[in-house]
């Protein structure tokens, strides 16, 4: 396994990589689920390649770049285990060198939920994807369903600038216990497991409605929030149950509808989702 910390030697190594190419882009601290994108990429191509990167265009003045959790050693150990062939770990400054000042917006689908509550989040990520998959040129790359939106976000990102890459979702990995997992949640006490299970209880909630054939979205919003509100310890930010094409909420489920939500756990800002029926 190489591991690569500028621009101009990954674009060194890729031209000898062989193709297909996948890339996982990732901010560290990684877990099985980011690790179910690197198995997925290394069955379907010749080369897998990962990125390594706090992105620090994505973080808000008063989020959690800082303290956002960090073992490079522990990432490498685990990415070699998964016969990854290439990792592209940069500094913040080989990335946005002093003078940088081109950014990728998104539009509409990017502007609802996720990119309403962390305005400017979505436009961070989008330039360093876009960067990624400029710098790597893979054949395909591999986001999570976790990141529901993200993910929807860089499809059209992809096919809006041709970046030519097939963007590839993996099903969101969870505990035993239903909680997505999450690099965050290093942070989630164990006193405070009960108000992050409220991410998909709540969740498991709407899917038991809507089984029971509730098509009404407020019914089922208002259930969500009501389960959220009583659990000590979870601040709700927002519940959406929207068009799972376009993000745009729904008054009645009659169509595929991405359930999704924003739970803060004490400092810890948590999402997940799933997808209706
Ligand atoms: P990060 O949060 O490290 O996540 C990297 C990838 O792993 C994302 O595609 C995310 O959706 C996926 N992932 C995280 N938790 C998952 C889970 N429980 N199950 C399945 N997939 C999961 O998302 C980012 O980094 C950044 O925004 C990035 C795309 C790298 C741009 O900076």
């Amino acid at each position: 396994m190489k591991i690569i910390e500028t621009v101009d030697a990954f674009r060194d190594v890729r031209r000898r990589t062989p193709d297909p190419l996948g890339l996982v882009p990732t901010m560290g601290y990684l877990h099985d689920g980011h690790l179910a994108l690197v198995r997925r990429a290394r069955a379907e191509n010749a080369s897998v390649a990962a990125s390594i990167f706090v992105n620090p265009t994505q973080f808000a003045p008063t989020e959690d770049l800082a303290t956002y959790p960090r073992d490079m050693e522990g990432d490498l150990e685990k990415l070699e285990r998964e016969g990854v062939d290439l990792v592209l770990a940069p500094n913040a400054d080989e990335m946005y060198p002093s003078g940088f000042d081109t950014f990728v917006d998104v539009g509409d689908v990017a502007n609802r939920l996720e990119g309403a509550h962390r305005p400017g989040h979505f436009r961070g990520v989008a330039t360093v994807v876009c960067k990624l998959l400029t710098i790597v040129r893979p054949d395909r790359a591999y986001f999570g369903q976790k990141d529901a939106q993200q993910s929807m976000v860089i499809r059209r990102l992809s096919a809006d600038l041709n970046l030519g890459a097939e963007i590839v979702v993996v099903p969101t990995v969870r505990d035993a216990d239903g909680l997505a997992l999450s690099s965050r949640n290093a942070y989630v006490k164990p006193d405070q497991r009960d108000a992050a299970l409220t991410l998909s209880h709540s969740l498991n909630l709407a899917r038991r409605m809507y089984d029971d054939g509730v098509r009404d979205a407020e019914k089922i919003r208002s259930q969500m929030r009501e389960l959220i509100a009583v659990v000590p310890g979870a601040n709700l930010d927002y519940v959406s149950i929207a068009d799972a094409d376009t993000l745009a909420e729904l008054d009645d489920i009659d169509r595929p509808a991405l359930v999704s939500l924003a739970v803060n756990v004490g400092s810890v800002r948590l999402i997940d989702n799933t997808l209706l029926p």
